[in-house]
């Protein structure tokens, strides 16, 4: 514990993660076309380390110590899942596209029913895990595995070539990320 960079809970962390979260999709959805790439950008890295960090840190933990954790994470994880399949696709779009609107609008009601989920049932799980000791410890763990996550994406990367392009720099920033956290 000498390391400890913070002395926050792990259930304030969720808490803030998801307000920031959301405060980027309000701002982004009201946004004019030219200013949603650089919103776009910022969202995408405080998603994957948000993301990521969880599946790390958060979730085997309610695996291994929640009463029926299985069955709380695996639908938290397939919302995660989808998240990130979204960013994916919008990053190919025009950022004026209704196309890009639309898909917009249907990851922020991802992440608001995500959000929401968390909150009514792994909030309580972890409350009720054990001593505030253990939070903190874990929300410590949290923070150490966001703050090593990889937090810039290429968004100017070359273009692959055509048929070869199977992992958009979103995916690829997933990927580089739960390679850089694994086992922490
Ligand atoms: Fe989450």
């Amino acid at each position: 514990m000498s390391e400890t960079t913070t002395t926050k809970d792990i259930v304030e962390l969720l808490l803030e993660d998801h307000e920031t979260a959301k405060a980027l999709l309000t701002k982004i959805s009201a946004a004019a076309p030219e200013q949603r790439e650089a919103l776009f950008w910022e969202l995408v890295p405080e998603l994957v380390r948000h993301e990521v960090a969880e599946e790390v840190v958060v979730y085997p933990t309610i695996r291994s110590e929640a009463p029926d954790g299985e069955r709380e994470v695996e639908p938290r994880l397939h919302e995660q899942q989808e998240a990130e399949e979204l960013l994916d696709q919008m990053e190919g779009l025009d950022r004026s596209s209704a196309e890009f609107g639309a898909k917009l609008a249907k990851l922020q009601a991802g992440v608001l029913e995500h959000a929401h989920a968390e909150e009514q049932n792994i909030l309580p799980l972890l409350r009720a895990l054990e001593v505030t000791k253990k939070r903190v410890e874990l929300g410590a763990r949290y923070e150490r595995a966001k703050s090593a996550a990889p937090t810039h994406p290429h968004p100017n990367a070359p273009d692959t070539p055509p048929g070869n392009k199977v992992l958009g720099p979103i995916t690829g920033l997933f990927d580089k990320t739960r390679d850089a956290l694994k086992g922490m």
